[in-house]
């Protein structure tokens, strides 16, 4: 059965704006029954939670909703569901309190930034694994020579968020494991493109972003409950000392958590399924990554054609990201360029600091990221590649 984008599409109000949303990488848009269940909190009436009343009893009820919606969504125990407000905020507070002085930590220069700085910060050795700058590859034999008996900890992504390359985390993660290392996935560029089966990948922790994914502006980090009782985090005296309470700091955005369960319901009902929650999601986002993946072949192979385009990376295994330079023109006046012709893409480094480190081109203003999502369609392609076309020989 095909995707069923127009129906998908209709969901989206931002959508009828007109403009083609390539920046999807940054944060997607939201669908209606997100937008509903934030209202519909704030209407209804919430409280803190743990109260004796009933607007109390709601927001428990969110919290308990939300816990489980992500774990659905990653293949996790929503008992260990940790939620607060971005990836990074939680990952520098699991980092503080899983690594330090002594320890070693092994980290890849195909990261994002969040996934690197909270535990150069640790005070922990840095071991790097470094990307191959002509494909983007991140190659798996270099861990054996950087993975040992002091590693506490490997970080990697699961998908660059500019290059979209997906390492094989489960060949990482099996040396890791080896060595009685911890894996730390970071998932919040792959998340949205595929199925989520964090187990299979061999992640300790799997940290995401629903705005990432049609949802409001939230992070969770999931990890085996049992796991998360072996770490004590800094913590108000005050606040609960459970797991998976007490790695969460302050009051919750509680409207928005209703959100990102709206959210986890929406990706698992793009295309018809049965079964429970779980396996729906896994349907939905199969045809999802199949929709994206047939959409990005032309916008790749349209922008691998053009003379005046230099793309970077060519992983053998990825997502719909696309990172490319014009020739004679700085990023920042591409995207301006495609701006005005409606078309939303990103430029700059995009906090994948290492690796346009690596890449050579941190310094002159990264790249212009194009990416897709289950939202985009034909149109959103080729008015990209008409738009960069209408560059050439402008420089
Ligand atoms: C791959 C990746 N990791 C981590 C982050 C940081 O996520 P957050 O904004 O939730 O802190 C991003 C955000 O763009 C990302 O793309």
């Amino acid at each position: 059965m095909p995707f069923p984008i127009k129906e998908v599409r209709a969901t989206y109000p931002a959508l009828a704006d007109g403009h083609a949303y390539l920046d999807g990488a940054a944060g997607t848009q939201v669908p209606r029954p997100v937008i509903d269940a934030i209202a519909t909190a704030y209407r209804t009436g919430i409280g803190n939670v743990g109260g004796a009343f009933p607007a109390s009893h709601r927001s428990d009820a969110i919290v308990a909703a939300c816990r489980a919606a992500v774990a659905d969504l990653v293949g996790g125990n929503p008992a260990g569901v940790l939620l607060g407000p971005n990836m990074t905020t939680l990952t520098y507070r699991l980092a503080s309190a899983i690594a330090g002085p002594g320890d070693e930590v092994v980290l890849s220069r195909l990261d994002h930034d969040a996934n690197v700085r909270p535990w150069t910060q640790t005070g922990a050795t840095v071991r790097w694994a470094e990307v191959d700058p002509v494909t983007g590859e991140l190659p798996v034999e270099q861990y054996a020579g950087l993975i040992n008996e002091r590693t506490r900890l490997v970080a990697v992504t699961a998908a660059s968020n500019i290059l979209g390359t997906r390492p094989d985390v489960p060949a990482i993660a099996e040396l890791a494991h080896q060595a009685g290392a911890l894996v730390y996935v970071d998932g919040v560029h792959a998340t949205p493109h595929g199925p989520v089966d964090m187990r299979a990948l061999g992640a300790d922790f799997y940290a995401t972003s629903a705005y990432k994914w049609s949802g409001p502006h939230i992070g969770a980090v999931v990890a085996d409950p049992a796991l998360l009782e072996t770490i004590r985090p800094d913590k108000l005296a005050s606040s609960l000392d459970t797991v998976p309470e007490r790695f969460e700091t302050g009051t919750a955005a509680f409207a928005d958590l209703d959100g990102v369960t709206a959210a986890v319901d929406h990706l698992a009902a793009m295309v018809p399924g049965t079964g429970n929650r779980r396996e729906r999601l896994l349907t939905s986002m199969a045809a999802a990554e199949e929709h994206e993946l047939a959409l990005f072949a032309v916008l790749i192979a349209g922008l691998e054609t053009m003379p005046h385009v230099t793309v970077y990376g060519k992983p053998a295994r990825r997502t719909a990201t696309a990172y490319f330079n014009v020739t004679g023109h700085a990023p920042r006046q591409v995207a301006e360029h495609l701006a005005k012709l409606g078309v939303n893409v990103w430029n700059g480094h995009n906090y994948a600091w290492e690796l346009t480190g690596a890449l050579g081109i941190r310094d002159t203003g990264g790249a212009v990221r194009a990416g897709l999502v289950h939202y985009n369609d034909r149109s959103d392609v080729d008015r990209l590649l008409e738009g960069v076309a209408r560059l050439e020989g402008h420089s």
